[in-house]
C-alpha cells in the first residue's frame, strides 16, 4: 500500500482547471469526474495567475483569452492530457506545442454556426441601414419630424454579398442571403462541392474579384498567418466605395489601422465589427470616434442555448481527454 492511501480508496480524482465560469451543463459533468478549480472572477485570469492555476494540471478549459503555448504546457506539466476549449476558434492555442506532448485538444465546432451566422446577418442589416445611429439619433432628442432625406442607408435584399471563408458558417450565411434574393460570392481555399454551391446558389470567385463586386463583405476564415491582416490596405482599396465589411471571424483578419483609414475618407461605406485588435477595444481607439463603424464586444455566438451546446461540448472533450479516450469533436494535430 502507497503511503496515504488506504485500501478501498478511489484513485484520486484528475485535477483541472476551468479558466471561467461556464453553463452548469458543462461544469457538472466535470465536477462529477474530476477535482475542478473555476475561476471566479469577471476577468480571465492574469498570466501569471493562469500559469499558477495550471500547475500540475491533467486537464485545463480554456476560453479564447488563455494563450496556450510551450511557457504553459510547461507549467502544467507532464501530467497534462488534454486542453478543451470553450470556442470553435483556437488560434489562441499552438495545437503543434500540444501534439509534441501528447496533448490532446478541443474545440466546439457546429456548437455555434447558427447563432454566428445570424448575428452575421444582423449586423450587416444594421449596418446597411444605420439601425445604431438612428436609435442614437432618437435618444439624443434630434427625431423631430419625418424627413425625406433622413438617415438613408442601402438595401441588402438584391444587393451582392461576398463570404469570405465558406465553411459551416460562412455557409450558414448563404442560406440566409439566399431569402433576402442576394447574389452569393464566395472565396475558399478549400473547395466546395459543387452540389452545395448549387443548393445555396453561390459562386466561388478569387478574393480581388469578391471585393471588387460586393455591396457586403462578410468574414469567416480562422486565424492563422495565412489569414492575418487578409484584409489589408490593398484589399480595403478594392472594394466598391459604399461597400460595407461586416467581422465575426477574429480582429486580426482585418488591418485595423488600414481600415480606419478606409472609413474615415468614406472609401468604404462602413464595417460592423463583433472582433477587434486587440480586444477589448480600449476606449481611445479611433474607430470608436466613427459613425460608420459599428462596433459591438465579440458576442456573435452569445445565446444561451448556444453557450450551453459549446459547455456541454467542452465538458465532453475535456473527459474524454482525461480518460484517455479520442475526444468527440478534436482539433486535428498540425500536418
Ligand atoms: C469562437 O467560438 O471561436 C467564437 O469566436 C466565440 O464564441
Amino acid at each position: 500500500m502507497t503511503a496515504g492511501t488506504e485500501a478501498g480508496d478511489q484513485p484520486a480524482r484528475p485535477r483541472v482547471f476551468i479558466t471561467r465560469r461556464i453553463p452548469d451543463i458543462g461544469l457538472d459533468p466535470i465536477r462529477a469526474v474530476a477535482q475542478a478549480r473555476v475561476w471566479d472572477g469577471d476577468l480571465p485570469p492574469s498570466r501569471p495567475e493562469l500559469l499558477a492555476a495550471v500547475e500540475g494540471c491533467s486537464g485545463i478549459l480554456t476560453l479564447l483569452t488563455d494563450r496556450v503555448d510551450d511557457e504553459l504546457l510547461d507549467r502544467a506539466g507532464p501530467g497534462l492530457r488534454v486542453v478543451s476549449n470553450y470556442a470553435v476558434g483556437y488560434d489562441n492555442i499552438d495545437v503543434r506545442a500540444c501534439a509534441a506532448r501528447g496533448v490532446a485538444v478541443g474545440n466546439t465546432p457546429g456548437a455555434l454556426t447558427e447563432t454566428t451566422a445570424d448575428f452575421a446577418f444582423a449586423l450587416i442589416l444594421a449596418a446597411a441601414r444605420r439601425i445604431p445611429e438612428a436609435s442614437r439619433f432618437v435618444r439624443a432628442g434630434r427625431w423631430t419630424s419625418w424627413g425625406p432625406l433622413l438617415l438613408l442607408g442601402s438595401d441588402v435584399s438584391g444587393a451582392t454579398l461576398g463570404i469570405v471563408g465558406f465553411g459551416r458558417i460562412g455557409q450558414a450565411v448563404a442560406r440566409r442571403a439566399r431569402g433576402f434574393g442576394m447574389e452569393i460570392l464566395y472565396s475558399s481555399r478549400t473547395a466546395v462541392d459543387p452540389a452545395t454551391e448549387a443548393e445555396l446558389g453561390a459562386r466561388g470567385v478569387p478574393l480581388a474579384e469578391l471585393l471588387a463586386r460586393s455591396d457586403f463583405v462578410s468574414l469567416h476564415v480562422s486565424l492563422g498567418p495565412e489569414t492575418h491582416h487578409l484584409i489589408d490596405a490593398a484589399a480595403l482599396a478594392l472594394m466598391k466605395p459604399g461597400a460595407i465589411l461586416v467581422n465575426t471571424a477574429r480582429g486580426p483578419v482585418v488591418d485595423s489601422a488600414a481600415l480606419y483609414t478606409a472609413l474615415r475618407d468614406r472609401r468604404i461605406g462602413g464595417a460592423a465589427l463583433d472582433v477587434t485588435d486587440p480586444e477589448p477595444l480600449p476606449l481611445d481607439d479611433p474607430l470608436l470616434a466613427l459613425d460608420n463603424c459599428l462596433i459591438v464586444p465579440h458576442v456573435a455566438s452569445a445565446t444561451t442555448a448556444t453557450r450551453g451546446r459549446m459547455a456541454a461540448m467542452a465538458a465532453a472533450n475535456l473527459i474524454a481527454g482525461l480518460r484517455g479516450e479520442p475526444l468527440p469533436t478534436p482539433v486535428p494535430p498540425p500536418a
